[in-house]
């Protein structure tokens, strides 16, 4: 019998981390002896070469090992609590205030600011070298009663004075802003969330983007969002959508939160590193920002092994934070979804964690991407129509995967201004399931894309996007623009 089986830690069913190997490396002369077989003497030679005396015994430690932090949600009621602070001031090298820095907290009545729970966890992380996210400045929910009752220009404006009062209070103090959270819809059509920020026009996002850059230069700007995990759902497409067309446009961002909150009805995704690489693709960092997986024993802790594991493959996986630090501190408490038990105790899906943490370090990953379950091309046509006065040029950038695509499409103004647009296109095979920034005549075949209200009007020599995802090939578009 193989003597290494019955010692793995639950929840690493068959596998054997390096940290692991350095254990049994350590007590391999209480080994010794009941190991009677050459494949047993084979063993203990191939875990001598494994040996790590340095493996981290806390996971900031062991995150640190490969440049990452590793970070929990705090509550400000808590900082009281000895268990809680204990468990966070030895764990954790990140913190990110769990309701304290959001618009409701921060700005209770317009204009009159509010920062003393925040403050209370923002010094507290600081006084313990500590870094800080900070959640989050843009958000359809947990608005003040006065914010929710506004709209349009008003709300566009106390949005901005919102952004740029809070992230200059805190100037210089957050490694990365949650800039905006969850602006996107759920479901099937890769859009925007309809929000009263949303109906203040289409580039909400980027403005807040833009008022954060100005009023905390240093710091990291990040979108945040939920249900972005699988690389095949429309959100996350949309969302990817959003990220390509800022960094295109040189709109201020440089990361993307993760929230990665996995249940059974939510699991984590076969294809969740792959999400996080196309991600990092852009340009951008990725984080994952508010991890909680609902179970328990050796699945839980098998669950929280592949995610610790899919940052650490992605170069640009800056960290992890956990949603919170025991069970009980949970918003989903009931699902025990965290790392410690109520009672403070380390789970099994701890020891996965750090486990695999130390598996990754020491010195900054080189793990190369090898489960990529999607393939992804990205080829561009461009056909011109113009672009002399009143003309305009469309090309398209495309996103193939086995069974669909999402297509983007930049529409560029000649050498006059646009007031409204026409593209034409042709899909050889497939069809439309959804599409965002533009109306269409139809789903399949030859289809006529034609601006919606906030992009028709393009500056001369500038460009507006729109796309669509569909089912087959999005191959051979033959974008044709024409002016209005
Ligand atoms: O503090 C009051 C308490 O005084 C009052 O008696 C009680 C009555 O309901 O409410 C308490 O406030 C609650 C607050 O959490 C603190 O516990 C709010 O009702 C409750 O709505 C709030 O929930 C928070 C939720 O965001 C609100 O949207 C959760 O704690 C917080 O974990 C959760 O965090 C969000 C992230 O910001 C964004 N991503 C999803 C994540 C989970 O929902």
């Amino acid at each position: 019998m193989n003597p290494i089986i019955p010692a793995i830690p639950p929840g690493i069913p068959g596998r054997v981390s390096k940290v692991w190997k350095m254990k049994l490396t350590s007590r391999s002369v209480s080994l010794v002896p009941i190991a009677s077989t050459v494949a047993a003497a084979t063993i203990a030679a191939s875990l001598i070469l494994t040996t790590n005396a340095n493996a981290a015994t806390t996971l900031g430690a062991a995150a640190e090992q490969s440049g990452r932090y590793f970070g929990t949600a705090v509550s400000a009621n808590k900082l009281g609590d000895s268990t809680y602070v204990g468990i966070l001031n030895r764990e954790f090298n990140m913190v990110t205030a769990e309701n304290e820095m959001k618009i409701d907290a921060t700005e209770p009545n317009q204009n009159q600011f509010s920062y003393g729970n925040a403050d209370r966890i923002v010094n507290q992380a600081r006084n313990q070298g500590k870094r800080v996210r900070g959640h989050t400045l843009a958000w359809h929910s947990q608005q003040p009663g006065w914010m929710q009752s506004m709209s349009g220009t008003a709300l566009r404006n106390a949005m901005l004075n919102h952004i740029t009062k809070v992230a200059t209070y805190y100037r210089g103090k957050i490694y990365a802003w949650d800039v905006v959270n969850e602006a996107f819809a759920d479901g099937s059509s890769g859009g925007r969330r309809d929000s009263n920020l949303q109906r203040t026009g289409n580039d909400w996002i980027e403005a807040a983007f833009r008022a954060a850059r100005a009023a905390d230069p240093d710091a990291k700007l990040c979108y945040n969002d939920y249900n972005t995990d699988d690389w095949s759902h429309a959100k996350t497409q949309g969302v990817y959508r959003m990220v390509q067309d800022f960094k295109s446009r040189g709109v201020p961002i440089d990361c993307v939160g993760f929230q990665s909150h996995f249940n059974p009805q939510s699991p984590v995704p076969s294809n969740y590193q792959t999400t996080l690489q196309n991600f990092a693709n852009l340009g951008v960092d990725v984080q994952i920002t508010e991890l909680d997986i609902e179970g328990s024993g050796s699945a839980q802790a098998s669950n929280y092994d592949r995610v610790t594991r899919a940052c650490l493959a992605v170069t640009r996986c800056a960290g992890i934070t956990t949603w919170g630090i025991r069970d009980t501190d949970s918003w989903r408490s009931s699902g025990t979804p965290l790392l410690f038990d109520g009672g403070g105790n380390k789970k099994a899906a701890y020891t996965s964690v750090l486990n695999a943490l130390n598996a990754g370090g020491p010195g900054p990953t080189t793990t190369t991407t090898t489960t990529t379950t999607t393939t992804t091309t990205t080829t561009t046509t461009t056909t011109t129509n113009g672009p002399g006065p009143g003309g305009c040029t469309a090309s398209v950038s495309l996103n193939q995967w086995g069974e669909g695509f999402v297509a983007t499409v930049k529409v560029t103004a000649g050498s006059s201004a646009l007031r409204g647009w026409q593209v034409a296109t042709t899909l050889s095979s497939g069809t439309v399931t959804n599409s965002w920034s533009a109306n269409r005549s139809g789903n399949s075949g030859a289809i006529t894309w034609s601006n919606v209200d906030y992009n028709g009007s393009v500056p001369a020599g500038q460009s507006t996007e729109f796309g669509f995802q569909g089912t087959g090939s999005g191959a051979n578009l033959n974008p044709s623009c024409t002016a209005n």
